[in-house]
């Protein structure tokens, strides 16, 4: 690997906005944004001036979250910071490690679809592995395990940059933890991303250690510290 390969996960989200997920993209010059209830993420250029943050709130209307933690650039003062929480990259070490298959019985993996929102929205409350939307499941594939018909557990593909696949929405029900489950899903969703040529990547934060150090486990390594950043646009459009 190069660094030549890596360096589009520096502004994953523009490169995923531009690229494999152009068709989902709402832009106004040279900002772009996925619709709200898909994601809240914006891609901006590197040197964005006045009129990219008055596109961007134009983009977003009044009030909204802005996540800008694909982006290093500060919106204007009249943007509320929201949250800021230290995290980092990883990048799937790509030397087919995946650890040791948890013992125990075979959960099986089921391939989650539309019918299947609510229940994913219903895990996503109990178990709160970070943003995850009504239409954040139309950026890829996920995958969940049900135990005594309940879901309990999954893990999707959500950031799509050139040769990159992000592993996203990792979670397992608080009763069903320690079972193997999150092992299970994110490695295969592992495979299905090393099947297409691509490379398998995530974010974590810094404070989630238990999730780190399953994904070490798994074979990922940390590529680079990230600062997820919410601001919320203002409630007035400023004046020209
Ligand atoms: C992190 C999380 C997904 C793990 O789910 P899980 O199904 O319990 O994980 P698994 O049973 O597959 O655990 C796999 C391994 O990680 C270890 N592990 C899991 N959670 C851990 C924790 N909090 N601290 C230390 N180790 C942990 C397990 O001991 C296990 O090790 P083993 O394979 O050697 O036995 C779950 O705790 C969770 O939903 N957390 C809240 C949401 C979240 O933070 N998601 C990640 C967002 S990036």
């Amino acid at each position: 690997m190069t660094v030549r390969d890596t360096v589009v996960l520096d502004d994953p989200v523009g490169a995923s906005l531009g690229g494999r997920h152009a068709p989902l993209a709402r832009r106004h010059g040279r900002v772009a944004v996925y619709p709200s209830d898909v994601a809240t993420f914006a891609a901006l250029p590197p040197d964005p001036g006045a009129a990219e943050w008055a596109d961007l709130a134009r983009l977003l209307g009044p009030g909204a979250l802005a996540d800008l933690f694909s982006s290093p650039a500060s919106p204007p003062p009249d943007w509320e910071p929201v949250f800021a929480l230290d995290g980092r990259q990883m990048i799937w070490r790509g030397d087919g490690r995946t650890g040791h298959p948890p013992a125990g019985p075979r959960a099986e993996v089921a391939e989650l679809g539309a019918a299947d929102v609510a229940e994913m929205l219903g895990l996503v409350e109990r178990a709160r592995p970070g943003p995850f939307r009504p239409r954040t499941r139309e950026l890829g594939a996920y995958l969940g395990i049900r135990a005594d018909g309940r879901l309990v557990a999954m893990a999707g593909e959500r950031l799509r940059p050139p040769g990159w696949t992000e592993i996203s929405a990792v979670c397992t029900s608080p009763e069903a933890r320690g079972r193997g489950y999150a092992a299970r899903l994110v490695r295969a969703l592992v495979a299905r991303v090393v099947a297409r040529g691509e490379r398998p990547f995530l974010h974590v934060a810094e404070a989630n250690t238990g999730a780190i150090a399953l994904y070490e486990r798994l074979g990922f390594e940390t590529r680079a510290p990230v600062t997820f950043r919410g601001f919320r646009t203002p409630l007035a459009a400023s004046a020209p």
